[in-house]
């Protein structure tokens, strides 16, 4: 079978999308947890667009051994290097490098004209190639542009020494016939076009992001850009989850390989949503949470007698556990360390001391201890580790014939501080005292959400606050059984990221 390479852009185009950006030690744990996926390139950033971006690139091009690591850079000497220098210890470095070439794009973004735009790419790619062997280049708005003039931007990318040509529908603008005769066009008039890789990068602006990249797949393209979970500018990417149970689920008709892991599809899933602070729409295909739930009698009934009468994938294949109550009060370190095993994580001796305090602290407060609690320790840990403030105790005074009241203390360094505050509501009052404590200059609550994590009365609740000052947002989370206590120490969480 025809193996497809999947270039992941979750660390790069995800995170450009609003209110989706993720702080160092997010990226680098989505990364290791990318890498685990069997995602053959993924593209770490765009190492240019801050210190912070470079400082992300060049960390997870330290670590990550099984998957090409990229970064992003215009068609620019300067942007060359920076992305050079950030990848270049990875053990399977690329430059990934643009330039639109849609009319469009040309006359009012670049102010170039058509012959500057071929000269450039051409210098650029050889620019890039002079430093490192692997080299991309994407044509930015490639289905807006005129056919003929994107053959002759393509041969100039091959005739310099890209080795991976992508097309992107920069605006999520062709639908799959289109998409189907510009790949076939493309074969047709550029030389060696079959000498490299040709890939695709389709915006879900039409809802066909998944739909495109599946037609250009059928078209000849051995590589896809997507996301996980879509994440992208404006109304995301090409979902990774979709594409890959469609190849999955239909051979059929895409006789492909990837190296993709199926059953980490669910929990990186989880972590990503985790991470941006998002919830998976509930009937988000793949992950969402009605994605393999039967409500109506009739379809219940059917899936009882033969589970292909409405189901066409296995939970089970992306890492869906229907194994739910495992461990409690009395289980010991070890049966938590297999569980976490099981599910697809590997926690060092240290987080696993921690963790397994945190377990023990939950099971005290929690009668059975579920495959998503278990993970929803894990992916806190990424959230909590080296705060400066931290939660030490809280009151709240709650009622709906008084005044609400909070008292918190809180730690930092070796203080303990504690204010009284009055607010509308406990949660209210609360976010007010720990205001009083941290002072964060002229900060906003811009959102603020509870869900809980699994069934029963004693759930665990995962609070989720995003937060604004001074032109940086943050994201906030907190979990526990008790949705006050999630509700500060998502809140704090978000001020330490503030601070
Ligand atoms: O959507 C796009 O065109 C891009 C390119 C930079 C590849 O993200
Ligand atoms: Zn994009």
């Amino acid at each position: 079978m025809k193996k497809i390479k999947v270039f992941d852009t979750t660390l790069r185009d995800g995170e450009q999308a609003p209110g989706c950006s993720m702080v160092f030690k997010e990226k680098i744990e989505l990364a290791l947890a990318l890498e685990k996926l069997g995602v053959d390139i993924m593209e770490a950033g765009f190492a240019i667009a801050s210190p912070g971006d470079f400082e992300s690139v060049s960390a997870i091009s330290g670590i990550i051994k099984n998957s090409s690591v990229a970064s992003l850079a215009r068609a620019t000497r300067k942007d060359i290097d920076v992305a050079y220098d950030a990848v270049k210890s990875a053990v399977a470095p690329r430059i990934h490098t643009f330039l639109a070439t849609s009319p469009t794009h040309m006359e009012y973004k670049l102010r170039m004209t058509p012959s500057q735009v071929l000269e450039t790419i051409g210098d650029m790619v050889a620019y890039a190639k002079s430093k490192l062997s692997d080299v991309e280049f994407s044509a930015e708005d490639a289905t807006r542009s005129d056919p003929a003039f994107l053959a002759k931007a393509v041969k100039a990318a091959v005739d310099a020494g890209a080795t991976t040509i992508n097309i992107p529908d920069t605006v999520g603008y062709s639908v799959p016939a289109e998409m189907t005769e510009l790949l076939e066009f493309l074969y047709a008039n550029v030389d060696n076009l079959d000498k490299v890789t040709l890939s695709v990068h389709c915006h879900n602006d039409l809802g066909m992001g998944v739909a495109n990249t599946l037609a250009a797949i059928q078209a000849g393209a051995t590589q896809i850009e997507t996301t996980v979970c879509g994440l992208g500018e404006r109304a995301g990417n090409a979902a990774m989850e979709e594409v890959i149970m469609a190849l999955n689920t239909r051979r059929d008709r895409f006789p492909y390989e990837t190296n993709i892991v199926t059953s980490r599809i669910f929990p990186v899933s989880r972590l990503i949503y985790s991470i941006v602070g998002m919830t998976a729409p509930l009937n988000k295909p793949i992950v969402g949470a009605n994605a393999f739930a039967h409500e109506a009698g009739i379809h219940q009934h059917g899936v009882l007698a033969k589970r292909q009468t409405y189901e066409i994938m296995m939970p089970e294949s992306i890492g869906l556990t229907t194994n739910k109550m495992v461990l409690g009060k009395h289980s010991g370190k070890h049966a938590v360390e297999d569980r976490l095993k099981d599910l697809g994580y590997t926690i060092s001796k240290e987080e696993m001391d921690d963790l397994f305090g945190r377990f023990k602290a939950l099971s005290d407060r929690k009668k059975a201890i579920t495959d998503g609690d278990l993970e929803a320790l894990v992916l806190h840990r990424i959230h909590m580790n080296g705060a400066a403030w931290k939660l030490d105790r809280f009151t709240v005074n709650s009622g709906n014939y008084v005044a609400c009241s909070a008292v918190v203390r809180m730690s930092h360094e070796d203080e303990l501080i504690e204010k009284v505050a009055l607010g509308d509501g406990p949660i209210d009052a609360a976010f007010n005292a720990v205001d009083k404590i941290m002072r964060v200059p002229e900060h906003r609550l811009e959102d603020y959400s509870v869900q809980t994590i699994s069934e029963g009365n004693d759930a665990q609740g995962e609070a989720i606050v995003k937060l604004s000052s001074g032109g940086n947002t943050a994201t906030g989370r907190g979990l526990s059984t008790d949705v006050v206590e999630a509700s500060i120490l998502a809140y704090i969480n978000g001020m330490n990221k503030l601070l």
